[in-house]
């Protein structure tokens, strides 16, 4: 047999072209790029084969690991597979170092624990593994600064560095990022930026946040307030690529969590204080959309935030499958069995009167933390 394996294939391919080719060797660049070339759809679009990445719209989730129904530590109520079946295309986590294992924790582990990242990166893997045409990214707040080198012993053992994208250099302008087709025929899908301690030199494929990426701000608590300045950044913001955070949040004894109560209109396509909005604002004051969409509960609008990025890439939205149905409910219009508790917190948080509804255990003790973490002082972290 003269090509036994799967991986005798390209150099079959490479062989049959020269011999077709009357200019193979002349030509050899162009033979190798017809020859590389294989993905004829990428994240579910032909048209995105030959986009930058940094020329995309991609839906993220904020705090995707922080999953949980009524409770106030909790930003998506549908497991990492699913966001990812729906159409989330960035993972955003908040990873702490407890007791010298990476963990994905909403502020702290005490309060909402979405386990190992090994555990979660495991998620990912398989879902990439299942969808070899999908370009990912994944943000990491590293709030305790875990140097690179041991997100990289979790990348290894995972088996995700190997599809990681490490690029040639850092940072690169939106523009200079590698097309979607170009990454996924290389097999290097899985894009990761750190917020802090990246270092190309020791770990090539975790990458600075802030010198590619800009941010808007993120503690927005007035639906009004959705806009597209510069919130954070460490480098030029004319080139590099853009970040929205378009989570609303409410106060509750004083502590930001999100507004559940109006996630219909924040996660919209089109109306005051809504997704579509807000990207509109930024394609007025920058002249292109933003590359990352951040959202909680990105299922509240029935997909319409996938419907936002879609109509910025200029292709359909069409999925195969509605995306997941919310789980969690508003508090305000919820008349489950769980018990009422009113609290005033007028020292806390300017006289606000907020109202709680307990469903459960897991509620009532993030309640309870959450009461003690503020006496402590604020140690809440979006
Ligand atoms: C991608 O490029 C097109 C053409 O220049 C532009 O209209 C669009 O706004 C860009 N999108 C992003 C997210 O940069
Ligand atoms: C960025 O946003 C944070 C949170 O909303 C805010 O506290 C901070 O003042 C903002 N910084 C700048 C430079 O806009
Ligand atoms: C959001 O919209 C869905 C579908 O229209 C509806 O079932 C749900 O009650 C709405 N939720 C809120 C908080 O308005």
């Amino acid at each position: 047999m003269l090509f036994k394996t799967a991986t005798n294939y390209a150099a079959a391919l490479a062989l049959v072209s020269a011999v077709l080719t009357p200019n193979a060797h002349a030509g050899s660049a162009l033979a190798s790029t017809s020859l590389t070339r294989r993905a004829t759809v990428c994240n579910g679009h032909a048209e995105l084969c030959d986009r930058s990445f940094g020329n995309i719209t991609f839906v993220g989730t904020h705090n995707s690991y922080a999953i949980g129904v009524n409770n106030f530590f909790a930003n998506q109520d549908q497991s990492v597979t699913q966001q990812l079946n729906d159409g989330v295309r960035m993972l955003q986590m908040q990873a702490h170092n407890e007791n010298g294992v990476i963990r994905l924790c909403h502020s702290r582990c005490s309060f909402l624990d979405g386990g190992s990242l090994e555990d979660y990166l495991r998620t990912v893997k398989t879902w990439l593994d299942a969808n070899p045409n999908e370009v990912l990214s994944l943000l990491v707040v590293n709030i305790d600064n875990v140097p690179a080198s041991n997100y990289d012993a979790v990348f290894k053992s995972v088996g995700l560095d190997s599809i990681s994208y490490s690029p040639p250099s850092s940072p690169i302008a939106a523009s200079e990022w590698p097309t979607l087709g170009t990454l996924i025929d290389s097999g290097k899908r899985l894009l990761t930026f750190l917020d802090n301690a990246a270092d190309l030199t020791a770990v090539p494929y975790l990458l600075d946040e802030f010198t590619n990426i800009w941010e808007t701000q993120f503690n927005v608590l007035d639906i009004a307030n959705f806009d597209c300045s510069v919130n954070r950044t460490r480098g030029d913001t004319s080139t590099q690529m853009f970040l929205i955070n378009h989570f609303l949040d409410k106060l509750v004894l004083g502590q930001p969590a999100p507004f559940i109560e109006r996630l219909n209109q924040t996660n919209a396509a089109t109306g005051a204080g809504s997704l579509g909005a807000h990207v509109d604002t930024c394609v007025a004051d920058h002249g292109r959309p933003p590359n990352f969409l951040l959202v909680d509960f990105y299922e509240f609008g029935g997909g319409s935030v996938f419907q936002v990025a879609a109509d910025m890439n200029g292709v359909p939205y069409n999925p195969a499958t509605p995306v997941a149905t919310p789980v969690s409910t508003p508090t305000a219009t919820n008349t489950g069995s769980g018990s009422t508790v009113s609290v005033t917190s007028s020292s806390l948080s300017g006289g606000t009167s907020v109202t709680f509804q307990l469903f459960n255990a897991q509620y009532l003790t993030a309640f309870m933390i959450s009461t003690v973490a503020i006496l402590l002082g604020s140690l809440i972290v979006l």
